[in-house]
């Protein structure tokens, strides 16, 4: 994919995350069900900033972001869950593999912009924060 076209995809994962970890931190349970819920908050936190921010770099780079909500479902690929309750392992697992997905988009994203040193050092940004959280997420499943 060229540039532009991984960027309005990011732009969409990231607003379908943030909805999708909503439902996970709404409906989580179990026994460290408050460090979890508070996580998951700063998990959708992040990605609203970075939802921000790609879209914002993408006006810079004077294209359009993507800005309906039935455009990001047309874009993504993150399957959205319905509402339920939650196990701890489960919303772990899933946790996991959203961020395995956002850092492969922004490894693309990096490869696809060498003519662009600002789109590249913020996949770099984004990349540090996803292997955070993909760490996190991969000691609590041991
Ligand atoms: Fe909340």
């Amino acid at each position: 994919m060229k540039k532009l076209e991984i960027m309005r995809k990011l732009v969409a994962d990231l607003a379908v995350l943030n909805t999708k970890f909503h439902n996970l931190h709404w409906n989580v349970k179990g026994p460290r069900f408050v460090p979890v819920h508070e996580a998951l908050e700063d998990m959708y936190n992040e990605f609203f900033e970075h939802y921000d921010d790609v879209a914002e770099r993408m006006r810079m780079l004077d294209a359009y972001a993507p800005a309906a909500l039935k455009d990001y479902l047309a874009l993504t690929d993150v399957e959205e869950l319905p509402e339920k309750d939650f196990d701890i392992k489960e919303v772990i697992t899933i946790v996991k593999a959203s961020y395995e997905g956002l850092k492969a988009s922004v490894q693309a994203l990096r490869d696809a912009s060498s003519d662009d040193a600002v789109t590249a050092a913020m996949c770099d940004d984004l990349e540090s924060a996803y292997d955070k959280r993909i760490w996190f997420a991969s000691q609590q499943l041991k």
